[in-house]
């Protein structure tokens, strides 16, 4: 019999709890915000982004990053000014919370959850929504989206508006990286889930509509984590890395995640048009995120190139998303695989050696070639911790030459981009992002001017508030871009 108690939990004893990643607790908004610099006067639409950020303390466990509750933070901008706002993505689960006045979830991984007394009945004993990851925007809707569960819609004051199933077509939910085709307007969306069928994908239509239900992936029959996808004109893309759930470790105090290199890595290239999913296989690596992938030539047979961050192993919690930290060593940067359908093949080159997550380009480009990709990146400082980053690179795909801008004292996010008014090229635009200062907990939103990035932020938006470092957001143009 095993009379050893678990260690127990000490959330102040959590670095993704503390410095530039600890939550905020008040919902603020601010008129118009100090500019140092100039907001180019094109710039007309709203930056937002979603992060963990956990409403009350938090109990059990805490899982980076994905753990939290949801809260967004938007700069809207328009004519050379900006304005603040943050909201909470408020849920069930938060509502229930905030009557207890403290938190009645544990963390994943502590498998705590609430009885029918504290809850209510429709409550208790299931697992909190966690839309905290990303926020999107398809066919009018707005959404906050988890790993992987139903998203919560939200509207344009970023109020919540409720769970969204898609008219109850996708009950199961979507993942946090769907993929808007800039073509043919389509969100293609995919879903995970412990108990078969494991990987399903789904199509919404521009108009709001699903016009393809859950359709499960062939040959995907074990339980595995997969945090993003790619789309080409032909493809979707899903990329089963050897990270399967173990329920039963997770019981016995484990991790609810195992690594398995010996399976090796397995990418499905899934038809679009329903077609039979063509697999090609490969030595075990990690991605948590696509940079966009294409169809390179012709013919039933073309190939697909799929560019991402890869990672020689999975990285979570203290090693968590984007990073080389954790047990054992990690090694990774931005990658190019070349997919051979006809084949069942794979090749995979390493583009650079360095440190980089949370990689963006022109979404207009998004299921064909791309030329430039930013990314959060290191500049060799040891103390950064899993999704800490103090520099934006960006990298040429046509030459293989990078531009990077060292941000110093501030931490960085995702890079996003916003395109020039008017122009259709890559070329022109800007990269957004918010940045926080961990010497002195001042926030900033910062606007690069995508020519030549590398000379800095051309307006710079002091936020009163501090900002917690988060996860992937989106510029949405007020034209409907
Ligand atoms: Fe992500």
């Amino acid at each position: 019999m095993n009379t050893q108690s678990p260690p127990r939990f000490d959330p102040t004893r959590v670095p993704h709890l503390l410095g530039p990643f600890a939550p905020v607790s008040e919902e603020v908004d601010v008129e118009e915000l100090e500019v140092v610099g100039r907001i180019p006067d094109g710039l007309d639409g709203m930056y937002l982004r979603n992060g963990p950020n956990p409403r009350f303390t938090p109990i059990g466990s805490y899982l980076y990053p994905i753990d939290g509750d949801g809260m967004v933070h938007g700069v809207r901008l328009s004519g050379g000014r900006a304005r603040y706002r943050n909201r909470f993505v408020r849920t069930p689960a938060m509502a229930a919370e905030e009557k207890a006045g403290r938190a009645l979830w544990g963390g994943l991984e502590s498998m705590v959850t609430p009885d029918a007394d504290q809850v209510g009945p429709l409550l208790a004993g299931t697992f909190k929504d966690l839309p905290d990851i990303n926020v999107v925007r398809h066919a009018g809707r707005m959404l906050a989206l988890a790993e992987s569960a139903c998203p919560y819609r939200i509207d344009a004051e970023l109020a919540t508006l409720g769970r969204e199933d898609f008219d109850g077509a996708l009950p199961a939910g979507i993942t946090a990286h769907p993929k808007i085709d800039p073509v043919t307007g389509d969100m293609v969306v995919f879903c995970y889930a412990l108990e078969p069928p494991y990987l399903t994908w789904s199509v919404i239509g521009r108009d709001g509509a699903v016009t393809r239900g859950p359709t499960p992936v062939d040959g995907a029959d074990e339980p595995v984590m997969i945090h993003d996808m790619a789309l080409t004109g032909r493809y979707v893309v899903l990329v089963l890395a050897p990270a399967f759930f173990d329920l039963r470790a997770a019981a016995a105090g484990g991790s609810f995640l195992a690594w398995r290199p010996e399976r090796g890595t397995r990418v499905a290239l899934v038809p679009r048009d329903g077609g039979p999913v063509r697999w090609a296989e490969g030595e075990a690596f990690w991605l948590w995120h696509t940079v966009n992938a294409y169809d390179d030539g012709v013919g039933a047979d073309s190939a697909v190139v799929l560019d991402y961050v890869e990672w020689s192993r999975l990285t979570l919690g203290s090693g968590g998303e984007g990073n080389g930290g954790g047990a054992g060593e990690v090694t990774g940067g931005p990658a190019r695989a070349r997919i051979d359908p006809a084949s069942g093949t794979m090749s995979r080159t390493l583009l650079d050696d360095c440190r980089v997550e949370f990689p963006r380009i022109d979404d207009r480009l998004l299921g064909r070639p791309h030329r430039h990709a930013a990314f959060a990146t290191g500049t060799g400082r040891a103390d950064l911790l899993p999704g800490e980053y103090d520099a934006v690179r960006w990298y040429d795909t046509a030459t293989g030459a990078s531009r990077v801008w060292p941000a110093g004292d501030l931490a960085v996010g995702e890079p996003v981009f916003a395109p020039e008014p008017g122009s259709g090229s890559e070329e022109h635009g800007y990269w957004l992002t918010f940045a926080t200062d961990r010497t002195d907990g001042t926030s900033w939103f910062l606007v690069f001017a995508a020519e030549e990035p590398e000379s800095g932020p051309v307006a710079r938006a002091r936020v009163p508030v501090r900002v917690p470092l988060g996860l992937h957001g989106c510029w949405l143009p007020s034209d409907g871009g």
